[in-house]
């Protein structure tokens, strides 16, 4: 059997402040009512001012390192998958190698919006399997509070800020299985960020504008989310050669409850497979998959030989999936 990569540490941040959706209804015109029951979301974390991306991508980075039992000088790769960089360049991957102090490893951004992560275990896994990088540190971190339109009822009361981490390393036994990965760029315009690039570069009429914030045709993703969702994690299942009832842990991209439902009725999973966090945190982007594997393993949901599936999906439009047959090794 070929050698095929799989995490051996996980990690995450959460910052401490919280915003509920009360305090929410404080500040646009909305409801906890309704919040709640188009998102399930009951409130959101947001780091304080002065914190950066590779600030919190570095703090579930450590707890990752700490948890795989690696030094930083073991890193090999560290890839960052975010839609949130500190700055357009460096990338936030070269930052976090010299505040990690990672001076071996390669470091490179990859940016598929919420499925960012779940691509940047594809990527890494590649690495590892041809034999080229012992391991990879691959991180999803996210301040998405910075991007956000605070007047905006129809965005602000969707995103959080957060960061999760995961060390990939070489196995014989299990890891990950199988990957899927797509994009459909005809659906970018469902959800961008106008400004600040090359096609418009920031000035005076773009912060008039707006044009920095996050734009979303709410509806349109959520119509390709329900229909993707599904359809990739069905697909990942098959590539691997299991049976959606094999699976004993189904980890998706938090976005929406409803979104979520929609996925696990698809592989006909009871509640108790389906691994939800997203009342507490909101969306988080592409720290949404590590910051909730984390958590699920801390809770205890995760154990050797269990199959666990992964799927996101996010602005591009993107999804990606993969099914770990989980071994930390030693
Ligand atoms: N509070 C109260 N009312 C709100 C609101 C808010 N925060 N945001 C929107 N509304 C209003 C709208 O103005 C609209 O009013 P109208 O009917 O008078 O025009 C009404 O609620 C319904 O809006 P609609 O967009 O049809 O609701 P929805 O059922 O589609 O739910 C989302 C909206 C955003 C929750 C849902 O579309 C969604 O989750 N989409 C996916 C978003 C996502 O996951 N993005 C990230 C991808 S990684």
């Amino acid at each position: 059997m070929s050698r095929k990569a799989t995490i051996t540490g996980l990690g995450k941040y959460i910052p401490p402040r919280v915003l509920t959706n009360k305090d929410l209804e404080k500040m646009v015109d909305t409801s906890d009512e309704w919040i709640t029951t188009r998102t399930g979301i009951k409130e959101r974390h947001l780091v304080e001012d002065g914190v950066s991306t590779s600030d919190i991508a570095c703090d579930a980075a450590r707890e990752a390192l700490a948890d795989a039992g690696l030094a930083v000088e073991d890193i090999d790769l560290i890839i960052v998958a975010t839609v949130t960089p500190d700055m357009p360049f460096p990338s936030t991957a070269c930052l976090v190698q010299e505040k990690l102090g990672a001076w071996n490893a390669a470091a490179f951004d990859l940016e598929a919006g919420c499925s960012g992560f779940v691509y940047s275990l594809a990527v890494a896994a590649q690495f590892i399997e041809s034999g080229l990088y012992r391991n990879a540190l691959v991180i999803g971190a996210e301040i998405l509070s910075r991007i956000t339109d605070w007047e905006d009822r129809s965005t602000c009361v969707l995103f959080g800020d957060g960061a999760g981490a995961a060390v990939i390393e070489a196995t014989d036994k299990g890891g990950m299985l199988a990957f899927e990965l797509g994009a459909d760029g005809s659906g970018g315009k469902s959800l961008y960020i106008p400004a600040g690039g090359s096609l418009k570069p920031s000035s005076v009429t773009t912060i008039e504008e707006k044009g920095h914030f996050i734009r979303m045709e709410g509806n349109q993703v959520f119509k390709f989310a329900v229909k993707t969702m599904g359809y990739a994690a069905l697909k990942v299942i098959e590539k691997a050669g299991l049976q959606p009832e094999d699976v004993d842990l189904f980890v998706p991209h938090q976005a929406n409850t409803r979104i979520i439902q929609s996925a696990a009725n698809k592989l006909k999973l009871p509640e108790e497979k389906v691994f939800v966090n997203l009342p507490k945190y909101g969306n988080t982007s592409s720290a949404s998959v590590p910051i909730a594997l984390a958590e699920a393993r801390e809770e205890g949901l995760i154990k050797d030989g269990d199959i666990i599936v992964l799927v996101a999906f996010g602005a591009g439009l993107t999804w990606a999936s993969t099914v770990i047959e989980w071994n930390e090794g030693e």
